[in-house]
């Protein structure tokens, strides 16, 4: 199975480092398992305009094509303005609406302080829903406090939400697996 994990800020490194961490320990949990992590900040994906993938740059159709070739995967945002980023929605909006049938789709925000936790259930989740994701009940929602000056996440209780994610997301997918058989 193939596990892709997406970053979607362009600047800081607390998302990728969340997102990689589920990776990392989902992999520890069935090494079996090939995980890939897009940074988007690596990447230039273009803005939607509504035109067939094929008229897009190079890196727009590797980032689409590569998230579609994924069994199931985690998404990271941090919080702008009470949202998911502009940069992830957009990479939404190129998805075809049905992108996501019968994978997994998991969850991971970041923010300033625990102010827009909710941003993760009202904003995210539903575009997740819309495009088909199973998306599991866990989600890991991570503070500023919560790392420390090697931005390394200090908060145990944010450790063990990604273990129990993990395993709740193997779970599932397996489960999905299953049911295509
Ligand atoms: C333009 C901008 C808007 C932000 N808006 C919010 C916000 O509304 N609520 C919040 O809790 N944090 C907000 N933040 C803080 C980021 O969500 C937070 O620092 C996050 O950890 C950054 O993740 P990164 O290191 O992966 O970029 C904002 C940061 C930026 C740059």
């Amino acid at each position: 199975m193939k596990l892709v994990g997406i970053s979607g800020s362009l600047i800081g490194s607390k998302t990728s480092k969340v997102v990689y961490e589920v990776l990392m320990a989902i992999k520890t949990a069935d090494p079996t398992i090939n995980i890939e992590l897009i940074d988007l900040k690596d990447y230039e994906v273009e803005f939607v305009k509504g035109t067939p993938l094929s008229y897009y740059n190079e890196d727009t159709i590797n980032v689409v094509n590569t998230i579609q070739s994924a069994d199931f995967l985690v998404f990271g945002t941090p919080i702008y303005q009470a949202s998911i980023t502009g940069v992830l929605k957009n990479l939404f909006d190129h998805m075809p609406i049905d992108a996501f049938k019968s994978k997994v789709t998991a969850m991971v925000t970041t923010g300033g302080t625990d102010k827009h936790f909710l941003v993760t259930e009202y904003h995210l989740k539903p575009i997740l829903s819309y495009l088909k994701g199973v998306v599991p009940v866990g989600n890991v929602f991570v503070q500023n406090d919560d790392f420390n000056e090697e931005n390394e996440i200090k908060n145990t209780e944010v450790s063990s939400r990604i273990q129990k994610l993990a395993k709740e997301m193997l779970l599932l997918q397996k489960a999905l697996n299953k049911d295509q058989e």
